[in-house]
């Protein structure tokens, strides 16, 4: 099989839905304007595009376990605070070291050939194993308990039917409700062997999360976090997205507190001892910017171009920055 034909057969048919999640048929879509890229397009871009697969019904939660305010109508309402106490910084810790434990065993069933559903299905049943909540089950409506997110998806993708493929890169996004309180962390791993430049933009996007803690401290500006990954991925070539930050976090997912991963010097707000918040940097190789696919969750990369994350949850410490989302 050439080149060409490889591409052809990972596309749609003309009367299929369009790849880009439009819901157009693909010849009212993209198909003149795959057609005219793949004669010319060398080896190496010759990567289909990903496409929704099917999502499997929702996964129940035993009603013994605690569940957070919107997990029932969908719509988060709890403001917590971003200074945590003592206490809730214990509690925190519990959910945190779950999570971290949630995203490792899932983290090891990822080979060629499983679905993400399946790795969806294990998410699930190791974090209610350790008496959680998976946060992202019906937040604001997401279907899934674990958010899957395959090579040019940026974050936020919906675990589904599609087999994993050697060479793929997919971020496992974990999130407990354990104790009151969110802990939140991801981690992209590789599937079967991946080219040099894809395994290059993971491990950068690795030290980029490195960067990020390293540039907490309390009394200076949340920016200097964004500035410092900012730094990094340039230094190598890739770009830094925008759209979506890191967040406060605690009893509320998603508190108002936001940390961008790009340098933002209009950010003045101080970190203070005792705030906790993620840094969750999404590297692309290519542009930064990015598209929503018309399911209103999968972000990916305007060019189709990978991006790779990491992310933790950490608190404010005096001297810098406690990860917690570790198992210990
Ligand atoms: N865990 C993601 C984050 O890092 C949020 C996922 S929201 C969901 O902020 F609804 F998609 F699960
Ligand atoms: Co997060
Ligand atoms: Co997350």
């Amino acid at each position: 099989m050439n080149e060409t034909e490889l591409l052809a057969r990972a596309r749609p048919g003309r009367n299929d839905p369009c790849w880009c999640g439009s819901g157009q048929k693909y010849k009212k879509c993209h198909l003149d304007e795959d057609a005219r890229a793949s004669p010319a397009a060398p080896a190496r871009s010759v990567r289909a595009r990903l496409r929704p697969g099917v999502v499997s019904p929702r996964r129940p939660v035993p009603a013994a376990i605690s569940r957070p305010d919107y997990a029932s109508n969908g719509r988060p309402r709890a403001q917590g605070r971003d200074v945590k106490t003592a206490e809730e910084l214990e509690r925190l810790r519990r959910a945190c070291r779950a999570a971290a434990r949630v995203l490792r065993v899932s983290g090891e069933a990822v080979r060629p050939g499983i679905t993400t559903d399946a790795l969806d299905e294990i998410a699930h049943a190791e974090t209610i194993r350790l008496g959680g909540y998976p946060s992202p089950l019906n937040y604001r409506g997401f279907p899934k308990s674990l958010c899957t997110s395959v090579n040019e998806v940026i974050c936020h993708g919906i675990p589904d039917s599609r087999p994993l493929e050697a060479g793929d890169i997919v971020n496992l996004d974990v999130t407990v409700y354990l104790d009151g309180m969110h802990g939140d962390c991801s981690a992209t791993f590789l599937v079967g062997e991946v080219d040099p430049e894809g395994r290059r933009l993971v491990q950068v996007a690795r030290e980029c999360l490195a960067k990020g803690v390293a540039a907490v401290l309390p009394g200076r500006p949340i920016s200097d976090i964004g500035r410092a990954i900012e730094a990094h991925a340039s230094r190598h070539g890739y770009g830094v997205v925008r759209s979506y930050c890191g967040h406060g976090i605690g009893e509320t997912f998603h508190t108002s507190l936001q940390i961008p991963h790009h340098y933002d010097p209009s950010v003045r707000r101080l970190m203070e001892e005792g705030m906790t918040f993620t840094i969750e940097p999404m590297i692309t190789e290519g542009t930064w910017q990015d598209l929503l696919w018309d399911d209103g969750w999968t972000a990916v990369t305007a060019d189709g171009k990978r991006s790779a994350q990491f992310e933790h949850t950490i608190a404010v410490t005096g001297g810098g920055a406690e990860i917690l989302t570790s198992e210990g």
